[in-house]
């Protein structure tokens, strides 16, 4: 089985290609940027372009697609980027698709982006899977919680987290390489649903920090559906935080 993996410098790329050393797959990986010290096989494409997917999809039985944009050139990479790297796929077996939980629940951009490339391949002709997850612990972590103010963290307190462990979430859609095409599969969430406080708490006394916490409340849709816990799945809790992985 020859898998490609796009966006092989990514949280999700870099957390797939770890896992997939130790199995007996041929593996190809492709992003704009090389990665470091990688042994396999990488090959140069840009999904905005559309150079390089010609070579970067040949010879590939399935792709686990990693790469997106979230803020620049999101609507070019995410929908048509993924419709240009569709077009050259008639030849693959399975094509997953890592989305997000709640999507069409949440007014934000790049997340309307998503359900949009949800609905685009659900109308190609590529066999596909696609595995939503809730947000990753570093995504929260880098996002809200890297760096306290005046040792304090100003965050919207309100807002809830299910978050997962990337190589939890990069485990699962390696183990869906051999099912063939499933369709949409049920959200692959975290062990439990916090608020943005109780993580800040949680990290200043597992760490022993002299931080505290201020909670702000933000204005607007965003923060009420996120507050509402939209992102959140309480039926699908599968992480273990199994740090071992
Ligand atoms: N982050 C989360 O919390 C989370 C949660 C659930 C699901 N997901 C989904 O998981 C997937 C991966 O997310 P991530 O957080 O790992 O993303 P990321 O860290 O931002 O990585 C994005 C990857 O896309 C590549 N890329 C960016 N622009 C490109 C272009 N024009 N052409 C080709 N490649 C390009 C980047 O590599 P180069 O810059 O080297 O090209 C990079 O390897 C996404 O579909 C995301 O929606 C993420």
């Amino acid at each position: 089985m020859r898998i490609l993996v796009t966006g092989s410098t990514g949280k999700l790329g870099a957390a797939l290609l770890k896992q997939l050393k130790d199995l007996d797959y041929q593996v190809k990986i492709t992003s704009r940027r090389k990665p470091e010290g990688e042994a396999f096989p990488w090959v140069y494409s840009d999904l905005l372009s559309g150079e390089g997917l010609e070579e970067a999809v040949k010879d590939v039985d399935v792709i686990i697609h990693a790469a997106t944009s979230p803020i620049k050139n999101s609507k070019s990479i995410e929908v048509a980027g993924l419709e240009k790297l569709l077009s050259k796929l008639n030849h693959i077996h399975l094509f997953i698709y890592p989305s997000i939980v709640g999507i069409e629940e949440i007014p934000f951009q790049y997340y309307r982006l998503k359900y949009e490339a949800e609905e685009l391949l659900k109308n190609s002709s590529v066999p596909y899977t696609i595995a939503r997850a809730t947000q990753f612990h570093s995504f929260v972590e880098d996002l809200l919680l890297s760096t306290p103010l005046f040792k304090r963290y100003i965050i919207p307190g309100k807002v809830k987290f299910q978050s997962i462990d990337v190589n939890e979430f990069a485990r699962h859609l390696i183990d869906l390489v051999n099912k063939g095409p499933q369709g949409k599969l049920d959200d692959f969430c975290g062990p439990d649903i916090m608020t943005l406080r109780e993580m800040a708490e949680l990290k200043i006394k597992v760490n022993n920090e002299t931080n505290d916490v201020l909670s702000i409340p933000l204005p607007g849709k965003l923060y009420n559906s996120l507050i509402e816990g939209k992102n959140t799945n309480p039926l699908q809790k599968k992480g273990q935080g199994d740090k071992s992985l």
